[in-house]
């Protein structure tokens, strides 16, 4: 089966919080996203959700129990923990994270954790006062030292009536997070990469600006495969419609003479730099500080260029740093692309065809070509994003 968790064989640990309800929803899109998922719900955790509704979702029996009579040798407690590409503990409760870290193993979840040389991920959710307890900081500490991994817990309104830490993350967060551990190419581990992401927004008045169609999903979906391979990811983004990754560090920007501050400041520590940020060409002459009024009479705009930020990154760029480039165009794509990877000097463009309802801003899919100095354009055809994200750092780390 096709997608991000494709024939990866996951036990999801449910245990005893009052967040083991979204659980299930976890359990359903690993399932879309193709995985084998096997539930295995602790004694208190069945007194938030019950096996039935696992099963549904799994199409697999959910383990409840050390002691079970087992139907197929196939879900005893050690196979299982040598076949599974992934652990993931969500919610994780202060007293599952507790037995990791001291290797209790009481029962089949805490036992299995024990037994399995599978990536171990924790989601936990818990009261603020029960995750800031010095007792299940250290117990995470110990855990991370030994290679566990966590993701989140988010900030908010818990069901306690407290507000702050503690809340389980975002259920997209988490498979995000799954989804970075499971991929086995890890050939930018060790890199730093610089993207640009999203829309730039350049100021007529207080509240009105120039700005364009750049949803941010191209910037997201290079963040997230930068991170499952390996890479360190920081984001320099516009305005944008989606999300970045959880573990990408973010800088928020709105024009692009901000944008550009932001990536001086780090294209030096940058290994990777990929402008995919949709720039206006163009600002507005000095914006207006009050909000301009209608007043029935014709407006004329005066427009000054933009700073060029890709061409910065081919100027400033140092022996061993890649640089890429991204040309979207209506028309003469490839002659344009062409011209524009030799003026700014990079190493590779991405072109691709805006126009058309397959294509460019706000798409999943993209008409794409990669060009790289002195070779033929290499046609892509029409290409999932996610897919083009995957060809586009196998180039990047065929030019490191
Ligand atoms: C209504 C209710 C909600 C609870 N929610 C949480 C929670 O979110 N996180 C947590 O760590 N413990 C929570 N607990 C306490 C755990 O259920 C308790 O520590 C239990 O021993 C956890 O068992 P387990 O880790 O084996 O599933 C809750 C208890 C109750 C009664």
């Amino acid at each position: 089966m096709a997608g991000p968790f494709a024939d990866k064989e996951i036990v999801l640990g449910v245990t005893g919080s009052i967040a083991a309800y979204k659980a299930c929803e976890i359990a359903s899109r690993l399932v879309e996203g193709g995985a084998r998922v096997t539930a295995v719900l602790t004694k208190n955790a069945q007194q938030f959700v019950g096996p039935a509704s696992f099963e549904a979702i799994t199409g697999r029996r959910t383990i409840t129990g050390m002691f079970e009579r087992l139907e197929t040798p196939e879900i005893e407690h050690i196979s299982l923990a040598r076949r599974a590409n992934l652990f993931l503990i969500a919610p994780a409760t202060a007293n599952s994270i507790a037995k990791a870290a001291h290797g209790i193993a009481d029962d089949w979840l805490s036992t299995t954790l024990l037994a399995t040389r599978a990536p171990v991920l924790f989601a936990p959710a818990m009261n603020t006062h029960m995750y800031q307890h010095a007792a299940t900081q250290a117990n995470i500490q110990t855990l991370k030292a030994r290679g566990c991994y966590f993701v989140g817990p988010g900030s908010g309104a818990l069901a306690c009536g407290e507000i702050g830490e503690g809340r389980l993350i975002d259920p997209p967060a988490i498979l995000e997070a799954a989804n970075i551990l499971l991929c086995e190419k890890k050939d930018l581990a060790g890199k730093k990469v610089l993207i640009t992401s999203g829309a730039t927004h350049e100021p007529l008045d207080p509240v009105r600006f120039i700005g364009n169609r750049s949803s941010g999903k191209m910037g997201r979906m290079l963040a997230l495969e930068a991170l499952r391979r390996g890479a360190s990811v920081t984001v320099v983004s516009g305005p944008a419609h989606v999300p970045l990754p959880y573990d990408a560090a973010v800088i928020n920007v709105k024009t692009a003479q901000e944008m550009l501050e932001a990536v001086k400041e780090r294209f030096a520590e940058a290994d990777i730099f990929i402008a995919a940020a949709a720039v206006a060409d163009y600002r507005i002459d000095n914006p207006a500080e009050e909000k301009h009024k209608r007043n029935g009479e014709a407006l004329t705009l005066s427009l000054t260029p933009n700073p060029d930020i890709a061409a910065y990154a081919g100027i400033q760029k140092r022996p061993g740093q890649i640089t890429v480039g991204f040309a979207a165009e209506t028309h003469d794509l490839i002659a344009y692309a062409e011209e524009k990877l030799a003026k700014k000097n990079l190493d590779m463009i991405v072109a691709n065809q805006v126009g058309g309802e397959n294509c460019a801003f706000g798409s999943d899919t993209a008409w794409a070509w990669l060009l790289t100095p002195g070779n033929p354009p290499e046609q892509l055809h029409l290409i999932a994003k996610e897919e083009l994200t995957g060809r586009i750092f196998d180039a990047v780390a065929a030019l490191l």
